[in-house]
C-alpha cells in the first residue's frame, strides 16, 4: 500500500469535485441566485438555511454555524477523517487511490470498520450459498414461489444462512475476525454455558441491511415458509441503529430526486416488489414506527412522500402515525391505500405491476381525505350520534389545514355528501380554525423571537463587523490581505479574528492565490473553519474603495483607544466622586488628547 496520498493526486481531487455534487448526495439542493439551498443536514430545521457556494466550493449553514469545503463536508457527515473523506471522493468520481497503510487517529474505530467486513464477506458468501449451491435451493425455490426473481435477488444481494450452528463462527475466525466483535456486530452469539460462540442466522433467507451509503451493518434473516419468528433482526449494535436506518435509501436515493417523491413502505419485501414492479424510489423502515429521525433524514432528500402500508388494522394506524411523523418533519404527505387486507408486495403478486402503480401509486390519497377515510373507520354513518361525531372530527381536520382553497373544497364536499347546509358547517368549523390560529400564533410568535435574536447577534459593534468584513474581502484577494497585513499586521482586536489574519498571511506567503475552499484546509480547528465559510459567505461589493478600506482599518485599529478612553472616563468619573478635581481635570486633558487622536 501507498506510504501517503501525493499532493497532486489530491489536487486532483480538490479540483475534479464539485461541492454542489457531494452534498447534493445527503441533501436536496434548489439553487436561488448564484448559491444553492437546502435543510442543513447537522441540525434539524424546516425551512432551509443551508447554503452551498459553487463559485468558492464551500457550505455554510446560517443556522447552526457549520462550514467548509467538500472534504470538510464529508468529513462532519460520516464521521471520516481528512484522508478517509479524500478517499470517499475519489471513489466518487473514479480516481483510484490507497489510503496509507497507517493512518493515525482514524475516527472511524476500528471495531467497527472490521465490523462491516464481515457484514459484507458474510453477504456475499450467503449468496453464493443462494444461488450456487445444493443447500441454497430450498431458499432459492421458495423465494421463486414468492415471486421473486433472479435479477432482485441478484439486486438486492438475498442470501442464504446454512442451517449450522457455527457455520459463520468459522468463517469469520478463519478470516481472523475475533469472535467477541463478531458478538458485538450481532452475527454471533454467546454461549451462557460454556462462554462458546454460535451463528445468530441459521437457516434463514438473509436480506442485508445497509446504512444510508450503501454499507452492509445488519441482516434481517427471514424463516422458510411459516415461523417464528418471521423475521430475525441482527440487534441493535455499533453499526447498526433501526431507529436511523432506512431499508434501500442508498439505492432509491436517485430516483427519489428524479422523481421528487419518495414511498415508504412498511417491510423491505415491499421494497423488493415494489422495485421489481418498476417503483425504484421505495424506502422502509425496518418494521418499526417511522421514527423522527429517519423523517428528517428523508426530508432533507425529498419533499414528497407517498406512505404505502399494509392495509390491516395495524397498517393504517401505522401510516396514520407515519403521516403525522413525516408531517412534523415538513413533509408533503400522500397515502396509498389497497384493497383491506393486503400488503403491496402481495397486490403485486395478484394484480400486477402496472395495477400497483396505477392504482395504488398513483391513485394515492391526499392526507385529507386518508384523514376522512382513517376516521370514517369502525363508524356507523347511518347512526345520526356517530354521524355527528365523524363530522366534528372531520372539521377539526379541516380547520386544520394550512390553505384557504383546501378547506373550501373540503367544507363543500363534505356539506355535499350529508346534505348539511355549507352555512352550518362553517359555523362549527370556525371555532376551530380559531383555535388553530391561537396555537399558530403562540408558535409564531416562538419562531419569530428565536429569529429575531439570531439577528441580533448579527448586530455587532462596529470594530467588530468592520474586521468581519476586511477578512471577508481578503479571503477573496490575496493583494488585498497583504496590504491590510501592513496596516493592521496582528492587530484584530478579535482573538479568532487575529489567528484566521494569521493562517491567511501565511496561507498567501506560501504562494498561494486566494483559495477559500483549499484555505479551509490550512485551518487546525472546525471553529476556524466554519467562521471562514460564514465571512465567505458574507454579501459584500465586488469592489472595496480606498476610503472604505481605510475607515475599516482605522475602526480596527481604533477600537483598543476607545477602550482606553472609556477606562479614563471612568477613573475621571471616580476621581470626582472622590472630589479630586485636579486629577479629573488632568484625566479630562488626557481623554481630550485621546480624542483627537481618533478624529
Ligand atoms: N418484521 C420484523 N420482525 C418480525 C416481523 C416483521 O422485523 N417478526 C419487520 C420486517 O422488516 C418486515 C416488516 O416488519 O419486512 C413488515 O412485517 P410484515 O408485514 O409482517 O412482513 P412482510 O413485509 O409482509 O414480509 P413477508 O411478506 O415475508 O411476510
Ligand atoms: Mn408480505
Amino acid at each position: 500500500m501507498a506510504e501517503r496520498i501525493p499532493d497532486e493526486v489530491i489536487d486532483r481531487i480538490r479540483h475534479s469535485i464539485d461541492i454542489v455534487d457531494v452534498v447534493s448526495d445527503y441533501v436536496q439542493l434548489k439553487k436561488q441566485g448564484r448559491n444553492y439551498f437546502g435543510l442543513c443536514p447537522f441540525h434539524g430545521e424546516s425551512t432551509p438555511s443551508f447554503s452551498v457556494a459553487p463559485e468558492k466550493q464551500i457550505y455554510h449553514c446560517f443556522g447552526c454555524g457549520a462550514g467548509g469545503n467538500a472534504f470538510s463536508f464529508v468529513m462532519e457527515m460520516e464521521g471520516l477523517t481528512f484522508l478517509e473523506a479524500v478517499k470517499r471522493l475519489a471513489d466518487k468520481i473514479g480516481i483510484p487511490i490507497q489510503l496509507p497503510t497507517y493512518q493515525p487517529q482514524s475516527s472511524i474505530h476500528k471495531p467497527a470498520n472490521k465490523m462491516i467486513e464481515a457484514h459484507e464477506l458474510l453477504k456475499k458468501f450467503y449468496h453464493h450459498l443462494l444461488v450456487n449451491t445444493k443447500e441454497g435451493q430450498k431458499a432459492f425455490d421458495y423465494l421463486i414461489q414468492r415471486g421473486f426473481t433472479a435479477e432482485m435477488i441478484e439486486e438486492f444481494e438475498v442470501g442464504y444462512a446454512l442451517e449450522s450452528w457455527d457455520f459463520a463462527m468459522k468463517f469469520l475466525t478463519k478470516r481472523g475476525f475475533s469472535p467477541d466483535e463478531m458478538e458485538q456486530a450481532g452475527l454471533l452469539v454467546k454461549r451462557d454455558s460454556d462462554g462458546g460462540y454460535f451463528d445468530r442466522f441459521r437457516n434463514r433467507i438473509m436480506f442485508p441491511i445497509y446504512d444510508l451509503q450503501g454499507k452492509t451493518i445488519a441482516f434481517s434473516g427471514r424463516i422458510l415458509g411459516e415461523g417464528q419468528p418471521k423475521y430475525l433482526n441482527s440487534p441493535e449494535t455499533v453499526l447498526f441503529n433501526k431507529s436511523k436506518t432506512i431499508y434501500n435509501f442508498h439505492r432509491a436515493k436517485k430516483h427519489i430526486r428524479k422523481n421528487q417523491e419518495a414511498i415508504l413502505f412498511e417491510g423491505f419485501a415491499d421494497v423488493i416488489s415494489a422495485f421489481k414492479a418498476g417503483c425504484e424510489n421505495g424506502i422502509a423502515t425496518m418494521g418499526t414506527a417511522l421514527t423522527d429521525e429517519q423523517a428528517k433524514i428523508i426530508r432533507r432528500n425529498v419533499e414528497s412522500v407517498i406512505v404505502c402500508y399494509d392495509s390491516d388494522e395495524a397498517g393504517i394506524e401505522a401510516a396514520h402515525k407515519a403521516t403525522h411523523t413525516l408531517n412534523a418533519a415538513g413533509c408533503y404527505v400522500k397515502v396509498a391505500t389497497m384493497p383491506k387486507g393486503y400488503d403491496p408486495d402481495e397486490y403485486i403478486q395478484q394484480f400486477g405491476a402496472e395495477k400497483f402503480r396505477q392504482e395504488v401509486v398513483e391513485a394515492s390519497l391526499t392526507l385529507m381525505s386518508f384523514k376522512m377515510q382513517y376516521l370514517r373507520r369502525g363508524k356507523n354513518l347511518q347512526n345520526e350520534a356517530e354521524r355527528m361525531q365523524y363530522i366534528d372530527e372531520v372539521l377539526k381536520e379541516i380547520g386544520s389545514l394550512p390553505k384557504a382553497v383546501e378547506r373550501d373544497h373540503y367544507l363543500r364536499q363534505l356539506s355535499e355528501e350529508f346534505s348539511i347546509s355549507l352555512e352550518a358547517l362553517k359555523q362549527q368549523y370556525q371555532i376551530y380554525r380559531f383555535e388553530k390560529k391561537k396555537k399558530d400564533n403562540a408558535h409564531w410568535n416562538r419562531n419569530n423571537i428565536a429569529r429575531q435574536s439570531a439577528s441580533q447577534t448579527k448586530l455587532l459593534p462596529a470594530y467588530q463587523n468592520a474586521e468581519r468584513i476586511l477578512l471577508s474581502y481578503m479571503l477573496k484577494d490575496q493583494h488585498l490581505a497583504l496590504r491590510v497585513q501592513d496596516m493592521i499586521g496582528g492587530s484584530f482586536n478579535i482573538e479568532e479574528h487575529r489567528a484566521l489574519a494569521a493562517y491567511l498571511y501565511g496561507f498567501y506567503e506560501e504562494g498561494h492565490e486566494s483559495n477559500i475552499s483549499l484555505f479551509v484546509e490550512y485551518l487546525p480547528e472546525k471553529k476556524l473553519v466554519h467562521l471562514v465559510s460564514e465571512l465567505a459567505m458574507m454579501s459584500i461589493n465586488e469592489e472595496l474603495s480606498e476610503q472604505a478600506l481605510n475607515d475599516y482599518v482605522q475602526q480596527v485599529l481604533n477600537h483598543p483607544k476607545w477602550l482606553t478612553i472609556k477606562e479614563k472616563e471612568k477613573d475621571k468619573q471616580e476621581a470626582e466622586r472622590r472630589k479630586d478635581y485636579v486629577k479629573a481635570a488632568s484625566i479630562a486633558m488626557e481623554i481630550l488628547q485621546l480624542k483627537k487622536v481618533l478624529k
